[in-house]
C-alpha cells in the first residue's frame, strides 16, 4: 500500500511524550496503545475473560451479542492486514457491536489528499467508541492516545484507541493473544523456555510478546532469541527482560536450543521494512523452518507464527511428519485473537466480568 499524499512523518512530539495509563486492574475507557501498561494481574483477568468468551462462544451462548451492542467500532488500517482486521471485526460482531471503515479503504479516507493523522483519529473518534488503528510509523499509536484524549473532554461520547501495529514498534494485542495461547497450552509459564525466531529488529509481534514475557513475572523462565546479528533483537529490550530476572540466551544458531525448548515462535523476515532490497536478499533464507528441523524439536514443543508465513516456514510443516502435527498451533492460536479482542472489546467498552 503507499503512503498517504505528502509522505511527512505522521507523527508529533506530543506522541514520543505521551505516556498511556497502566491498566492497574481496570480496563474500561482505556487506550490500549502498548504492553507496558500490563502487569501480570492485568494478563490473569484478560486470560480469565479470553477462557470465559470462548466457553460461550461453544456453548452458542446468545448473551454475547449484548456485551458491545450498541457500539461502534472503527478500523483504520494504514497497512496490510488479514488476521488483525478480520479478528477485530468478527469479535466486534459476534458481541453485538457494529464496524465502521472508509467505504472504498482508507485509500479513499482524507489521508490521501494529504490529511494528518491526528485530525483523521479525531475525526473517526467523533463517530466511533473503538478505534482499531494500524500504521506503519513507529508512534503513531501514541499520536491517536494523546489527541482521542484531547477530543474525549469536547464531544459526548468518548473513544478509545486499540493499537492494531505501529510500524516496528509494538502489536500489542497481538502480544496478548501470543501469551494467552501459551498460557492456554501450557497451563503456566513457570519453567518455560520460550524461543523467538527470525526478524527480532524489526519483528512487532516479537518486541511486545518479549516484554510480555517479562512482565508476567512467572518463575525460571528463560528465553532465547535466534537472529542474526543484524536482526537481532532491540537492546533496551532483551535488557528489559533481563531485569526482569529471565535468562536471556542470545545465538544465531536454532541448533543451540531447539531441543530444549517448550515453545518456539518463528517469525517472517519483515521485507517491507528493509530500506535496501539487497540486504533482505542475502539474508531471507537464513532461517527457514523445516520438517527436518522441527523434527529435532521436542514432542510436547508447541509452534507458534503470528503469520503471514512466506518462505520462511512451509506448509509441509504442518503436515510432514504427521499428517496434522499437533504441536503446529498456528491457526488455533489466530483463533484465540479472537477470543482475547472479544474480552478485551468488553473490557475496555464496558468493564464488566463475562
Ligand atoms: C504480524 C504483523 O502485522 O506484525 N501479523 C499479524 O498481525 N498477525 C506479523 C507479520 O506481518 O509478520
Amino acid at each position: 500500500m503507499s503512503s498517504p499524499a505528502n509522505n511527512e512523518s505522521t507523527v508529533s512530539q506530543h506522541a514520543f511524550a505521551y505516556q498511556p495509563q497502566p491498566i492497574n486492574g481496570e480496563f474500561l475507557g482505556k487506550h490500549i496503545i502498548s504492553v507496558d501498561q500490563f502487569e501480570r494481574r492485568d494478563l490473569d483477568i484478560l486470560f480469565d475473560a479470553a477462557t470465559s468468551i470462548r466457553k460461550r462462544i461453544r456453548s452458542h451462548d446468545r448473551g454475547l451479542t449484548e456485551l458491545c451492542a450498541g457500539k461502534v467500532m472503527a478500523s483504520l488500517f494504514f497497512e496490510a492486514s488479514t488476521r488483525t482486521d478480520m479478528s477485530f471485526q468478527s469479535a466486534m460482531r459476534r458481541l453485538g457491536g457494529d464496524v465502521i471503515a472508509v467505504s472504498n479503504g482508507v485509500r479513499f479516507s482524507s489521508m490521501y489528499k494529504g490529511e494528518n493523522l491526528s485530525d483523521t483519529i479525531r475525526a473517526t473518534g467523533c463517530y466511533a467508541d473503538v478505534i482499531v488503528l494500524r500504521h506503519p510509523e513507529i508512534g503513531s499509536s501514541y499520536e491517536a492516545g494523546y489527541y482521542l484524549d484531547l477530543l474525549n473532554t469536547r464531544i459526548d461520547n468518548p473513544t478509545v484507541a486499540i493499537s492494531g501495529g505501529d510500524g516496528i514498534g509494538e502489536h500489542p494485542t497481538q502480544a496478548l493473544l501470543d501469551i494467552f495461547t501459551i498460557y492456554d497450552r501450557k497451563k503456566s509459564l513457570d519453567n518455560l523456555t520460550i524461543t523467538l525466531v527470525g526478524d527480532l529488529k524489526h519483528g512487532r509481534t516479537v518486541h511486545s510478546l518479549a516484554k510480555l514475557i517479562a512482565y508476567y513475572d512467572a518463575k525460571n523462565v528463560r528465553l532465547c532469541l535466534v537472529a542474526p546479528e543484524s536482526l537481532a533483537m532491540p537492546s533496551e529490550i532483551s535488557d528489559l527482560v533481563k531485569g526482569h530476572g529471565i535468562a536471556v540466551i542470545e545465538t544465531e544458531d536454532l541448533v543451540d536450543v531447539i531441543a530444549q525448548t517448550d515453545v518456539i515462535y518463528w517469525t517472517r523476515i519483515q521485507e517491507e521494512r528493509f530500506a535496501d532490497p539487497d540486504i533482505y536478499e542475502t539474508i531471507k533464507d537464513r532461517f527457514i523452518m523445516t520438517p527436518r528441523v522441527f523434527a529435532k524439536a521436542r514432542s510436547n514443543a508447541i509452534l507458534m507464527h503470528p503469520l503471514p508465513r512466506k518462505h520462511e516456514m512451509g506448509t509441509r510443516v504442518d503436515h510432514d511428519i504427521l499428517d496434522d502435527d499437533p504441536r503446529a498451533i498456528y491457526f488455533e492460536q489466530m483463533e484465540n485473537g479472537m477470543f482475547v479482542r472479544m474480552a478485551l472489546l468488553v473490557k475496555v467498552l464496558r468493564g464488566v466480568y463475562v
